[in-house]
């Protein structure tokens, strides 16, 4: 099982947390679309899903259910702090319609039906197990039928879903082959004025000092080394792979869109965690030491095993250190 990016935040106390690094304004930085589309020059052939069990490289998405979920909720402050930035960024342009492609159990479908109270919220994604804990969520948050959920693969089933005044998708086009067609698409189903949000990378999380007193300091960095590879082998699977530069607003420009900012929001709790964040990065190293079983040396796994030991004091279970350090970036464009 390949890692998706895997970002996460809260504040400690659970309130909003620190939202800062504002990164250059793309408005105007990428007057040309420079696509630099070189096929990875794998084999796509295969046959390629998403929902129900393990296809290729890509996760399990359904079986990682509470794992995504718990990661969203970790991240709802700053979900939250997003949304209210969307809101800005939308202006005077009132969003009756909001589309999260990619929406899995609908933490920040929720989030966004809350910040734009006069708009119809829908949750689309192809694992429908994924969109039933979606639709639970929008029940429990009093939505009524203001949140609905739409099963689609994307990007081919995007244009028959209508057209919105929002589409946000968070960690979701860097699972489609080919990223600019993706964009193109999602594009095609904004109204004039709308704006397309995609959360894509940020900073590599960190849970763990340097050098925690097992094996060879700097895990970590050894760990999202692998991940990059596993990564790109991940997305050179993926059917109609294609290379971009993942350069997101020159992207969004070649898709026809005006870029409008990328933010990135960060997540700092320090330790010592309370247990849903510990459980969550529980879950982080057991992905790690699964996928990458092949990939670090001996030495890494056996510090890996004992971090996972639930039994010992040295396992994140139980020591004092571990702590969740992140951050996402968050990238805009308007249809003009
Ligand atoms: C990494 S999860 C992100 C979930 C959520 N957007 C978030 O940020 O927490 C990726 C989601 O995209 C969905 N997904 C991935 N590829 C898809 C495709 N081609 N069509 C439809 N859904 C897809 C998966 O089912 C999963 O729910």
């Amino acid at each position: 099982m390949i890692p998706q990016h895997d970002d996460d935040h809260r504040d400690a106390s659970g309130s909003a947390a620190a939202e800062t690094v504002t990164a250059p304004d793309g408005q105007g930085a990428h007057p040309h679309a420079h696509h630099h589309r070189h096929h990875h020059g794998h084999g796509h052939g295969h046959g390629h899903s998403h929902g129900a069990g393990e296809h290729g490289t890509e996760p399990d998405w359904e079986a990682l259910a509470d794992h995504l979920e718990r990661q969203a909720e970790l991240d709802l402050p700053v979900l939250e702090s997003a949304a209210a930035w969307l809101r800005d960024i939308t202006g005077g342009h009132e969003v009756t319609r909001l589309l999260d492609l990619g929406a899995g159990p609908g933490v920040a479908t929720v989030a966004l039906a809350h910040a734009f109270p006069a708009a119809e919220a829908v949750a689309v994604d192809s694992a429908d197990g994924l969109l039933a804990r979606a639709r639970d969520r929008a029940a429990a948050a009093g939505l009524g039928g203001r949140l609905t959920t739409r099963s689609a693969e994307l990007p081919d089933g995007v244009p028959a879903l209508g057209t919105a005044d929002l589409v946000w998708t968070s960690n979701v086009v860097h699972h489609i082959g080919d990223q600019h067609a993706a964009l193109d698409t999602f594009a095609g189903v904004l109204r004039p004025g709308g704006v397309l949000a995609v959360r894509e990378r940020g900073l590599p999380t960190r849970n763990l000092p340097r050098d925690i007193g097992l094996g060879r300091p700097g895990l970590q960095a050894r760990i999202d080394a692998a991940q990059e590879d596993a990564f790109d082998a991940m997305r050179a699977e993926l059917p109609g792979s294609v290379r971009a530069v993942e350069d997101w607003p020159g992207m969004l420009a070649a898709a026809g869109l005006t870029p409008t900012g990328s933010r990135t929001f960060l997540t700092d709790l320090p330790a010592p965690l309370d247990p849903p964040a510990r459980a969550y990065v529980r879950t982080r190293l057991e992905r790690a030491r699964e996928a990458l079983s092949d990939t670090l040396s001996t030495e890494d796994l056996t510090t890996l095993d004992t971090l996972l030991d639930d039994a010992s004091p040295e396992g994140v279970t139980r020591r004092a250190d571990v702590f969740h350090l992140t951050a996402f970036t968050v990238h805009t464009a308007v249809r003009t």
